[in-house]
């Protein structure tokens, strides 16, 4: 078989600065040695999220000119209802100006105190948004997701066991929604099967409780259930995505992600009273409920990203992609979530920097290493991220400690990725000489945005 090459050629470029790893050690120093406190542009390859970092096509620039910034019932609006509609098949569309801004509507109308909402994994803005009105948020994947190197089909399966268990534990009365994240974004970007959807969405309904899918990457996931999944090999992307919305409520969407658009989301759902709830709230925090939080440029944008997204050709490069980094990271022996994920490949930090205990963050020393070595911006996803301060105020670690390494949609070449694995390659090989962090100012909300970091 030949090479899966990009399906598309680079119309525009946009230059990289390059620097060195003496000038990456003073940056990073300056950034209090926090990523996410650097200035991009001191970035030579930059993996810190697939959120709203994708280039956009020809055809999204082209229908960007026919942005209609009618203030009610524009053209733009239309056609983004119509697209909408036509992959999720709600009744309802409320446009927002990202995916938090659609979960914090659902927190805040449907959620108080004593509530629980279960999940395969919450993204961190997802339980935020319930925990900030009160509510928890439980994570229920199958035990063997938690075992990294288990190279299984959808890790990101919600564990129906643990959903009936919850519910009886739980109370009906305490659960207004129940949700399934596709792809598992926080578990090392794993796919969720058809099977699991339809099987949770028969618990919930048999229980009268709504289900609403946080589907950020239902292209991607759609891509995994055609190729891993039986009886799906012949079905388009857009019809297995059609038929993973027949079987949820709702759904809140970024579409920064598989919107391919650089900012952006919805929410759908198909119940009256709950519409209208909701799109009170729409207009005081968001806008007109025919723009939401966009321009009609954005919304023109997103109805054309939405399609591409579910263009084979494209799952399968960006798959591809994935595939040649987790590849050649199993050649060195390197560990990493297995499978590869649909939208970003998963360093193991705590398998990667065995020396350092959790508490002393080996994901940050990971990212820090790959910025000083390459200029490479990755992501914790671990105790600095998930860690939390139990009852008696002591600093309890994250299950798992994980690097991402968060591909931007139709961003970087091949030689990029040859670039990116020399470099964790180089780390990996002076992985000994690497130290422990120390938080030396946290806020108290989503710490990980802005903290400062010492060595220890
Ligand atoms: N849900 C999931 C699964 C996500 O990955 C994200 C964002 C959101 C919800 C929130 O969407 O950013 O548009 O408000 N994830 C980004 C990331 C930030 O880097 O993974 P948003």
């Amino acid at each position: 078989m030949k090479t899966i090459i990009e399906p598309f050629r680079i119309k525009m470029t946009e230059s990289i600065k390059l620097n060195t790893e003496e000038e990456r050690v003073e940056l990073l120093k300056k950034a209090n040695n926090n990523v996410f406190l650097l200035d991009a542009e001191d970035v030579l390859i930059d993996l810190l999220t697939d959120s709203g970092t994708g280039a956009m096509s020809a055809e999204q620039w082209a229908a960007l000119m026919l942005g209609d910034e009618s203030y009610a019932g524009s053209k733009s609006w239309k056609k983004f209802e119509k697209t909408v509609k036509k992959i999720t098949g709600k009744k309802y569309v409320l446009p927002t100006h990202q995916g938090r801004a659609a979960e914090a509507i659902l927190a805040q109308t449907l959620l108080k105190p004593g509530h629980v909402i279960p999940n395969n994994s919450h993204f961190d803005t997802t339980r935020a948004n319930i925990e900030y009105v009160g509510a928890k948020a439980v994570n229920l994947l199958y035990d063997d997701a938690y075992d990294l190197s288990l190279d299984k089909a959808f890790k990101g399966n919600l564990d129906l066991g643990k959903l009936k268990a919850m519910i009886e534990e739980t109370g009906v009365e305490n659960i207004p929604f129940g949700m399934i994240t596709v792809t598992n974004n926080t578990g090392g970007g794993q796919p969720v099967s058809m099977e699991n959807i339809k099987a949770v969405s028969e618990i919930l309904k048999n229980n009268n409780i709504p289900f609403i899918i946080d589907c950020c990457r239902f292209a991607e996931n759609a891509y995994f259930i055609k190729r891993n999944e039986d009886g799906y090999e012949d079905k388009s992307l857009l019809e297995i995505a059609q038929e993973m919305f027949s079987y949820c409520d709702g759904a809140t969407m970024s579409a920064k992600k598989d919107g391919l658009a650089n900012i952006g989301g919805f929410l759908v759902i198909n119940d009256d009273k709950w519409h209208e709830t909701f799109r009170n709230l729409l207009i005081l925090r968001e806008g007109f409920p025919t723009y939401g939080g966009l321009s009609g440029r954005d919304l023109e944008t997103i109805s054309v990203g939405l399609m591409e997204a579910l263009e084979f050709d494209y799952q399968n490069y960006r798959h591809a992609t994935m595939q040649y980094l987790g590849d050649s990271l199993e050649a060195k022996g390197i560990p990493y979530v297995k499978p590869v994920g649909g939208h970003a490949v998963f360093l193991d930090a705590k398998e990667f920097l065995p020396n350092i205990s959790q508490l002393d963050f080996p994901g940050i020393s990971l990212c820090n290493a790959l910025y000083i070595v390459g200029g490479v911006r990755a992501v914790e996803l671990g105790s600095v991220m998930f860690g939390h301060f139990d009852e008696n105020d002591i600093e309890q670690p994250s299950p798992l400690e994980l690097v991402r390494l968060a591909i931007p949609r139709r961003v970087y070449t091949q030689s990029h990725f040859d670039y990116l694995i020399e470099v964790i390659e180089e780390v990996w090989d002076k992985r000994e000489e690497l130290g422990g962090y120390k938080i030396i100012y946290q806020p108290n909300f989503l710490r990980h945005f802005t903290c400062h970091f010492e060595e220890k």
